[in-house]
């Protein structure tokens, strides 16, 4: 299978590690169609991955005042790539996020499905809830969610690397990305051309807590940091908008015979690795 990827940054990197010679990384900006044809036309993929977007810098925070380049990154890139690979006839997966959705949803076990409508009010999050609004109408296009990636290999967008840095750190339950595990199920879905919406997040919910226990136990057995509410995020002025934390229930996948490893095993594999490539660097 050739794999065109589009988002030269962290998780389009990460793929494309593992995927070796059957992926390519665009290193092209997307503004038109054409752009993203011309890419199209050039590597004759079978299938795209669209792992580019706008998360700003240093965080989503700053999507808050810079409007008009989320939504260009994050709803009309998206769309203009869905537009070049209907073109082309070439089968799309697009990686939305689970941040679409805040607290808990309607239904008994609170978890949110695939098919619930979003409802977020942070800028970065409604521009990725507009682009699945659309995207999952059409025939050629998957859309993979993900919820905060945890990766045994250190890097900024790592879920441990950022809790890590941060002397305080909320005190909350989701439902998370483990990096590994979500680099395989892209490929599945790749490989069926699955369409729909997907929740590509590990079976189980995790407590950042768990999390740092374990950072503690394996990594750094000094660390120490300071438990707050989510509320005291913002009322301490740690963030501009309260963060995004909910339960996904991924129901979809199985619908395609794809399973991912329950999120407190991968969790644990996951940092042992991560410990091993800290003492490596
Ligand atoms: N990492 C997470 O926590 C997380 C969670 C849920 C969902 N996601 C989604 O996963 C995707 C990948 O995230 P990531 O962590 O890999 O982000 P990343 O490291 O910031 O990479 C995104 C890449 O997309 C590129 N890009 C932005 N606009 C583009 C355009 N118009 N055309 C082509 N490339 C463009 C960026 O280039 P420049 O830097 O040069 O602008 C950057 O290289 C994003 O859609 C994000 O919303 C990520």
């Amino acid at each position: 299978m050739k794999i065109l990827i589009f988002g030269n940054g962290y998780i389009g990197n990460r793929c494309k590690d593992v995927w070796g010679d059957e992926a390519v990384v665009s290193t092209a900006h997307v503004h038109s169609k054409h752009d993203a044809l011309d890419e199209i036309r050039k590597h004759q993929p079978e299938v795209v991955l669209n792992a580019a977007g706008v998360k700003g810098h240093p965080n989503v925070d700053w999507c808050e005042d810079h409007q008009i380049e989320t939504i260009a990154g994050n709803t009309m890139m998206p769309i203009l790539l869905a537009q070049a690979c209907a073109d082309a006839g070439v089968y799309l997966l697009h990686m939305g996020s689970g941040c679409i959705f805040y607290g808990d949803s309607p239904h008994e076990d609170r978890a949110w499905r695939e098919e619930d409508f979003g409802n977020p009010a942070p800028v970065y999050s409604r521009c990725k809830w507009a682009a699945d609004l659309v995207l999952s109408t059409l025939p050629h296009v998957g859309i993979a969610r993900i919820r905060m990636p945890i990766d045994w290999k250190p890097a900024g967008g790592n879920l441990i690397d950022k809790l890590a840095t941060y002397p305080k750190i909320i005190d909350v339950e989701n439902s998370v990305t483990i990096i590994d595990d979500m680099i395989s199920v892209f490929h599945q879905l790749l490989e069926k051309k699955a369409t729909g919406i997907f929740h590509v997040t590990n079976p189980g919910t995790m407590k950042h807590r768990e999390l740092m226990g374990l950072y503690k136990e394996l990594v750094d057995p000094a660390h120490t940091c300071e438990w707050i509410s989510n509320e005291e995020l913002v009322t301490q002025g740690l963030a501009k908008k309260g963060r995004s934390n909910n339960f996904l229930a991924n129901t979809r996948l199985a619908q395609f015979g794809i399973t991912m490893r329950p999120v407190q095993e991968a969790l644990r594999d996951t940092i042992q690795k991560y410990a091993e490539a800290k003492k490596a660097l």
